[in-house]
């Protein structure tokens, strides 16, 4: 319903002024609140009669976990042939009258002393994490395993390359599989090395320089941070790895920050993989290059292109049931008994199956509900703190990105904004005057209107503004341009850009 509707509804005068006062974003506030606190009273009926049952959905959970790897199980062993006892503390999470603040105390005391966390474990919903289990990427891990079982005999396994859309788990699959690899080797006193390196390593001149030098530091070589030539560098990982016997994998994640996209050769990628044939004579080494920007590849030399991907995996997005998985098995290991239930799980699962089925999105979204929920001192996290939460994180993400923009850019969105305040949606046409006047005032030389126009057009891109191309007779036709941000975050991106170009 509209604020106008609702406030057409309203008979008590004073209720109607004090309603026609609130901004969208105090509306948006109060219909959440009141929305928790029928949720607080539904809940609370809810346990007076007992209808809560946690056995059945811990049935299902173990169900689900057996249909999983069995723990303990090392899939080398598989291919050539916990939740762990945290103590769950008793507490009673119902909140209690506050006392009055004694302000001759730390402040901190005080949180620290009244703070109700909702979390067992925290840091089991960051990335830093790695899971105990992972769900529903059995097929993945296997074929991954089999891929690389040929190391155990000694025997060079294919090149491999793992694609799939952020937050599918390849990096948590390839990490998993080399972990158990790596014991299975020990166990069997195969030399094998096995070294991770994330290519994003900043897109300067010396990348090169960079990833060589990282590379011999993991075989124990001292390289400093910049001064050799690259070349140098180059050979002196070559020798360090060729110095023993052995078989290295070599895990390049990210690895699309590493190619080029502007025509130009990869040198880099060209002389790694011909590193077997053209430098060492006791070691070999195998890649496996994750990432995911499938369009890299083609920026690639054909041999380059063929070497690197002789084995091919793509990973899939994951639906809303697998998102469930995923999420239960870590809310059980995060948070304390009953502080999440089955819809909140549900509700993140969908939200970030909406968004590509990203599992990442997934973790954060449940972890920043609960957030929320702790903060308002609630001893559990319900529906509407998922909802606020998607919010928050929608509205951040926007932040975020504009903060990132050139100045210029900044400077035609701050116009386009100024400009809504007196026209919407405003017209192409009008914004160089303005663009023009906040450009001076910022000190920056003002574009011409053709890049501008670019600039415009970029901000479509990235879902910051909406442009529609309105025909006029005769050949003429206007841009009319319109905010794609919620309306409720215009204040903060509004503060944000008075911020960063210091107006
Ligand atoms: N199958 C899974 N089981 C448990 N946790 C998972 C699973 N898949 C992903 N995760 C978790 O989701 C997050 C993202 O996974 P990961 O980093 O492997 O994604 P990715 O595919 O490498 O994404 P990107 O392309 O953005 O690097 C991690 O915190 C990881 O622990
Ligand atoms: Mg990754």
């Amino acid at each position: 319903m509209s604020k106008q509707s609702s406030f057409n509804l309203i008979k008590n005068e004073t209720v109607k002024r004090l309603f026609d006062e609130l901004s969208e974003e105090d509306l948006t506030l109060l219909i959440q609140s009141i929305k928790l606190l029928k949720e607080s009273k539904k809940e609370l009926s809810e346990n007076a009669v007992g209808k809560k049952s946690v056995s059945e959905k811990e049935e299902e959970t173990e169900k689900e976990l057996s249909k999983e790897l069995v723990e303990g199980t090392n899939i080398f062993d598989m291919v050539s042939s916990e939740v762990s006892g945290h103590e769950i503390a008793d507490e009673s999470l119902d909140s209690v009258e506050e006392p009055p603040v004694d302000m001759t105390f730390n402040i901190f005391d005080k949180i620290v002393k009244d703070k109700k966390t909702l979390f067992k474990k925290g840091e089991a919903l960051t990335l830093r994490y790695f899971p105990e289990k992972i769900v529903h990427r059995d097929e993945e891990i296997l074929q991954l395993a089999s891929v690389l079982s040929p190391i155990l005999d000694q025997r060079k396994p294919s090149n491999l390359l793992v694609y799939g859309k952020p937050g599918t788990g390849k990096t948590v699959c390839v990490k998993f599989v080399c972990e158990q690899l790596k014991k299975k080797a020990e166990e069997n006193g195969t030399p094998l090395d096995i070294v991770f390196l994330n290519c994003k390593i900043g897109k300067s001149a010396d990348t090169e320089y960079r990833l060589f030098a990282e590379l011999a530091r993991n075989f124990g070589e001292k390289v400093p941070a910049t001064g050799l030539p690259t070349q140098e560098v180059y050979d002196i990982f070559c020798r360090s790895i060729d110095s023993n016997k052995r078989k290295v994998i070599l895990v390049l994640d990210e690895i699309d920050n590493l190619v080029k996209k502007d025509g130009k050769k990869s040198e880099l990628m060209y002389s790694l993989t011909r590193i077997n044939s053209d430098k060492l004579q006791n070691s070999e080494i195998s890649f496996i290059g994750i990432s995911n920007d499938t369009t890299f590849i083609q920026y690639l030399d054909p041999r380059t292109k063929s070497s690197l991907g002789e084995e091919e995996f793509v990973f899939s997005p994951y639906n809303a049931d697998q998102l469930k998985d995923l999420l239960t098995e870590r809310a059980n290991i995060s948070f304390f008994d009953g502080v999440v239930k089955e819809p909140v799980i549900s509700k993140c699962a969908a939200y970030a199956a909406r968004e590509n089925g990203d599992a990442r999105k997934a973790l954060e979204l449940l972890r920043v509900s609960a957030e929320l929920a702790e903060r308002e001192r609630s001893s559990s996290v319900r529906e509407a703190h998922v909802d606020m939460a998607q919010e928050k994180i929608e509205r951040d993400n926007v932040a975020t990105l504009i903060e990132k923009q050139p100045k210029q850019s900044q400077i035609v969105l701050f116009s386009i904004i100024k400009l809504l305040e007196v026209e919407s949606p405003v017209e192409s046409s009008n914004i160089y005057d303005m663009y023009g006047q906040i450009a001076n005032k910022v000190g920056l030389k003002p574009l011409t209107s053709r890049r501008v126009s670019d600039l415009i057009a970029e901000l479509d891109i990235m879902g910051i503004i909406n442009t529609k191309i309105l025909y006029r007779g005769r050949g003429g036709r206007t841009r009319q341009i319109s905010l794609a941000i919620p309306s409720d975050s215009l204040l903060k991106v509004n503060n944000i850009l008075k911020g960063v170009l210091e107006l």
